[in-house]
């Protein structure tokens, strides 16, 4: 079927609010240089850390999707001024440590679990009560690994079944500090404490076994927070002094690693591509797929190495290339926690297969994403296994030609709209319209470098 005429409207008509079926075929090389947007982690934490700070901080390349608008809205109903300067910045006037006031309507985070997890640590040491709600896919995830060490604090929850959203926040008047070991290793969690921290007196302490994305504390300390990291026996151990004030920064937000990954496998799958992906973060937390991806013969080299608000950025020069299984390691999977949806579509294209383990924290993502990832390759013909925590994809070629049920699922969406452009039949997802929470226009994007991306007809 490939190169048969096919339904399309412009993929830029997508709408958040109903479903979008989108479709995605074989098509010549991907060509071309490109920027992605801004990187989330740090534009929700920009966000939120300038609306705690004193003075105005000042944001450029803050990423203008639905996830991180839900925060700065957030942030704007807790008392902030958060203004979209007509040049494409952000101002955040913030309201110093403790200022923060209960909101008149209910936060809505809509997708975003680390925007509603984040702010409640934010929220969690001043005394202010506040109701957190979000769409379906985040009302089914679990909270209760940040509301057990934030009632530690003294701040109350009650929160609906089995720890889930909606939930009703009352911070604690007088936070006491707490020391808090990680049992999951999670930067949202790490983080959510570490925000109580500050505006409680004494010391805070997170310990933390595995490492995790550190943007918090390389963020907080840019805002001057007496924060400090120490190695202690294989652990990192990250503490807080609170009650100290953060003064106001001007950031700029490179382009985000985790959206970079669709159009860097995209060009490794389709044969003859050659792209350029300017100014990404590379955060050495964040680069497992790219470490990955060069292992199994991926030819991507980091051009223009350098150094940019406080972070390694890079251009990601990626060719196409014969890829190999591998095996990935338990310890890799928090510096690429994200980007196992798009490692398992290139998979599908390597010689032989590759083996992804210490995979539990995709149970609780956006979707249950092995499950959903597991399906997807399934139905497009790839031949899978897959335990608790692991997931076997054996390589060769995708087939294609099947239909993806996405779950509200941004990720699970984009990788398999990749999956299309190198696959033997077209692949189609069942809704796109959830992209626009991290990448919004990444089908027009892809189909600027050559990719034929669109919405799939009546
Ligand atoms: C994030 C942490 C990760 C990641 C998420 C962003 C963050 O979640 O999956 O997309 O910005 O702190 P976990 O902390 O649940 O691993």
């Amino acid at each position: 079927m490939t190169g048969a005429a096919w339904p399309c409207i412009e993929p830029s008509a997508m709408n958040h609010s109903s479903p979008t079926p989108l479709v995605s075929r074989k098509v010549g090389p991907l060509k071309g240089r490109i920027h992605v947007p801004g990187d989330k982690s740090m534009s929700h934490r920009a966000l939120m850390f300038g609306a705690i700070a004193r003075g105005v901080t000042r944001i450029s390349g803050l990423l203008e999707a639905d996830d991180v608008i839900n925060t700065a809205k957030a942030m704007a109903a807790l008392g902030a001024e958060v203004e979209h300067q007509t040049g494409g910045d952000w101002h955040v006037v913030g309201v110093g440590i403790g200022g923060l006031k209960s909101p008149h309507q209910d936060l809505d985070f809509g997708n975003s679990g680390t925007g509603v997890r984040l702010a409640m640590g934010l929220m969690a040491s001043t005394p202010l009560t506040a109701r957190c709600v979000g769409d379906a896919s985040l009302s089914k995830r679990p909270m209760g690994r940040v509301t057990n060490p934030l009632k530690q604090f003294g701040t109350v929850f009650e929160a609906s079944e089995g720890n889930r959203l909606p939930l009703t926040l009352r911070g604690a008047k007088d936070a006491k500090p707490i020391t808090y070991a990680l049992p999951m290793a999670s930067a949202q969690v790490k983080s959510a404490v570490l925000l109580a921290g500050i505006n409680t007196r004494g010391i805070t302490t997170v310990i933390e076994p595995i490492p995790t994305r550190d943007h918090t504390e390389r963020m907080l300390k840019a805002f001057g927070a007496k924060l400090e990291v120490k190695a202690v026996g294989g652990a990192r151990h990250i503490a807080i002094e609170g009650g100290h004030e953060l003064n106001a920064q001007d950031i700029a937000i490179p382009g985000d690693p985790s959206s970079a990954a669709f159009p860097m496998v995209a060009a490794l799958i389709t044969p003859g591509s050659d792209i350029v992906i300017e100014n990404i973060m590379l955060n050495p937390t964040r680069t497992g797929l790219i470490e990955t991806l060069v292992e199994m013969g991926g030819d991507i080299k980091i051009e223009n190495r350098r150094l940019a608000g406080g972070e390694e950025v890079g251009d990601l020069h990626v060719k196409a290339s014969s890829l190999k299984g591998v095996r990935v390691s338990a310890e890799r999977a928090p510096s690429m926690i994200d980007e196992y949806p798009i490692l398992s579509v290139a998979a599908s294209f390597a010689a032989g297969t590759t083996r992804m383990e210490g995979l539990e924290e995709l149970r609780v993502k956006e979707s249950d994403r092995l499950a959903a990832v597991e399906s997807g390759l399934q139905v497009n013909g790839v031949l899978t296994q897959s335990g608790k925590d692991w997931l076997e994809v054996t390589g060769g070629g995708a087939p294609g030609g099947g239909r993806v049920t996405t779950h509200m699922d941004h990720r699970i969406a984009m990788s398999f709209l990749v999956m299309g452009l190198a696959s033997r039949i077209y692949t189609r997802i069942d809704d796109g319209a959830f992209i626009a929470t991290s990448f919004p226009g990444f089908a027009d994007l892809m189909n600027g470098l050559g990719a034929k991306i669109g919405v799939e007809g009546p």
